[in-house]
């Protein structure tokens, strides 16, 4: 079985430590920094068998040398980030397997926030880890690739199980909840949804993970062939790609 904890980290960053209980493997995915992730570790499980990084920011990755030092830890992920991920020891390619224990990832390069960006998908235990790529109503800038790759990236995600429960690098729920109501205006799904996020947030509770489900009838990022919204835009007659750079630009200055 797999058993996943949140570990906050920095300001306002999810670290995840995944758990195969029938094998007690341990893989912490994008260790932020060392202290959180170490005082949660020494409390429950003692050891960490894996870091698995979904890109090489050092936001995702600082505690990367720290950890592998203490646990010995093996350093997972992107072979085209072989050269920016600290430590870095097993180096995927894009649709490669990984065996955590005895749950099958999958790898997927999902480039345009970075070039090396990847997911952690356990299509069995319908979990993916989407760093900063999609977030919860939102999804991560595009630094390093280009639109079209930041739009087939998410669209890669959009395809997969509805039931699939997505974990990403950070809380930024709320702040792209005002851009979707913004910018979609007659979506009643995220006023309902409103009230269950403020009410997480004042509980001092992540809104993570979300399920795909709900993320596509409410993440604006994901509805870009939707007539709905692009009318809302005024842009009826645009492509999926062009409302998507449109709404990037807009959240970029939101
Ligand atoms: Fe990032």
């Amino acid at each position: 079985m797999l058993n996943i904890d949140i570990v906050p980290c920095l300001q306002d960053n999810y670290s995840f430590v995944v758990h195969d209980t029938e094998t007690n493997t341990v893989a912490v995915v994008d260790p932020s920094e060392f202290e959180p992730i170490n005082n949660f570790i020494e409390k429950k499980l003692k050891k960490i068998d894996y870091i698995f990084n979904t890109h090489h920011h050092f936001d995702h990755t600082g505690g990367n040398l720290d950890l592998q030092k203490k646990y010995k830890t093996k350093i997972v992920g992107s072979k085209k980030d072989e050269k920016r991920i600290p430590g870095i020891d097993i180096k995927l390619s894009d649709n490669e397997n990984f065996k955590l224990g005895c749950i099958d990832f999958k790898i997927f390069y999902i480039p345009g926030h970075t070039n090396g960006h990847v997911c952690f998908y356990a299509k069995d235990e319908r979990v993916i880890f989407t760093g900063d790529t999609l977030f919860s109503l939102g999804c991560g800038r595009v630094f390093e690739g280009t639109h079209i790759e930041m739009l087939n990236s998410l669209n890669l995600i959009k395809r997969l199980p509805i039931d699939t429960l997505i974990y990403c690098g950070h809380e930024y729920t709320e702040k792209n909840l005002d851009f979707c109501i913004k910018y979609e205006i007659n979506n009643n799904r995220l006023e309902e949804k409103k009230e269950w996020v403020i009410s997480k947030l004042s509980k001092k509770e992540p809104t993570i993970p979300v399920i795909l489900k709900e993320e596509l009838s409410t993440n604006i990022f994901l509805r870009c062939d939707v007539l709905a919204v692009k009318k809302s835009l005024g842009m009826e007659n645009s492509s999926e790609v062009e409302i998507f750079k449109k709404l990037r630009d807009l959240k970029d200055s939101f």
